[in-house]
């Protein structure tokens, strides 16, 4: 992988220097995405060439999930951006869901003071009689006493609300105040079979402590030019903690999110996407939709809120290039 050290002086190419897709070349390939059998040659002589994916690479296909390794601890995954609104709690809530469809046994962590994870599934932030900050603070409070159901089969949800900011604050005067997060969630491992933690947009203490408590990492970037700067940043953060506080820790995958195949811009930012950082980038792009935010509003998944939509679709592959990726699986 590069350093992705576009960021920071970025420089898009001349426009005519973009090789595109060949499915992208029309307002209409948008779709192409999904459009498995039209595109292929009518020829049954002809030789069958892999698809052309919205990254620019060929498409491979993912295999249906392999059934659970009974007794192996949870694969423990941060969504981590400190660009702020750029598809983090999306992410988690939708691959999440997936996840949990497709077998796993799932706990999502709401590790964000705005607690819109916990909004997205339905919670109300001052109803909450136990948070994630009662149990990072207080000794006497064990995981099962905080955890909720999510709504979704097989996920639970680690609520969150405004009082984890305050969290940040009076972690700093603990021991091992970077461990704090790993420390609790210890019990779960044996519990789920993947927490996904979804983070503040800042790379302060919290996200640390995300961090540290991973296995891996998944980046979600939207596809606008200014979503690439600071990613330089995002990566030296990631590797500070591998290096002094978490040797495992692993970039599971660069996520473009709010694609638009249509636009020209959607298409370069995916190339020096996939320019500075390779295989990393996911080979599944989540489109832009305004069903992200009708099923948000619903406090539901979109794998719920509109199951046959091509968003939910997206995050089922997404979950299946997941496990793929991830050792074991
Ligand atoms: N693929 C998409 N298409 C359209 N809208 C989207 C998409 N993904 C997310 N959104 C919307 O964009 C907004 C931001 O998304 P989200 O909350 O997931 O970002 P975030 O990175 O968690 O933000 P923050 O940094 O504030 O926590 C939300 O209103 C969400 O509904
Ligand atoms: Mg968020």
């Amino acid at each position: 992988m590069t350093d992705g050290s576009f960021v920071g002086t970025p420089a898009m190419p001349p426009r005519t220097e973009v090789p595109r897709p060949a499915e992208a070349e029309n307002e209409a390939s948008m779709l192409a995405f999904e459009r498995p059998a039209t595109t292929a040659p009518a020829a049954s002589d002809a030789p069958a060439q892999p698809e052309v994916g919205p990254t620019g690479r060929p498409m491979p296909s993912f295999p249906d999930p392999r059934p659970v390794v009974a007794g192996r601890p949870a694969r423990v995954v941060s969504m981590c951006n400190q660009k702020g609104g750029v598809g983090k709690t999306t992410t988690t809530i939708n691959l999440g869901a997936s996840l949990a469809e497709q077998g796993r046994k799932v706990l999502l962590v709401d590790f964000d003071p705005q607690g819109s994870l916990s909004v997205g599934l339905g919670l109300h932030p001052h109803e909450m009689d136990l948070t994630i900050y009662n149990l990072l603070m207080q000794r006497d409070v064990i995981i099962e006493e905080v955890v909720v159901p999510s709504g979704v089969p097989g996920m639970d949800l680690l609520p969150s609300n405004i009082d984890l900011s305050a969290a940040e604050v009076q972690l700093v005067h603990e021991v091992a105040r970077e461990q704090t997060l790993q420390r609790v969630l210890a019990p779960a491992l044996e519990q789920y079979d993947v927490i996904l933690i979804d983070c503040q947009p800042s790379l302060g203490l919290l996200t640390v402590n995300a961090l540290t408590a991973s296995d891996g990492v998944i980046v979600p970037l939207e596809c606008e030019y200014f979503a690439l700067r600071g990613v330089a940043l995002l990566k030296t953060t990631i590797d500070k903690v591998r290096e002094r506080l978490n040797p495992k820790l692993e970039i599971d995958g660069v996520l473009g999110t709010m694609f638009d195949g249509r636009t020209l811009h959607s298409r370069e930012v995916m190339e020096r996407l996939v320019q500075a950082w390779g295989d990393t980038v996911f080979h599944t792009v989540i489109k832009r939709t305004v069903k992200f935010s009708d099923a948000t509003v619903a406090g539901e998944p979109i794998t719920a809120y509109a199951s046959s939509s091509a968003g939910a679709d997206s995050y089922r592959q997404l979950a299946r290039e997941v496990l793929a990726r991830w050792p074991g699986e």
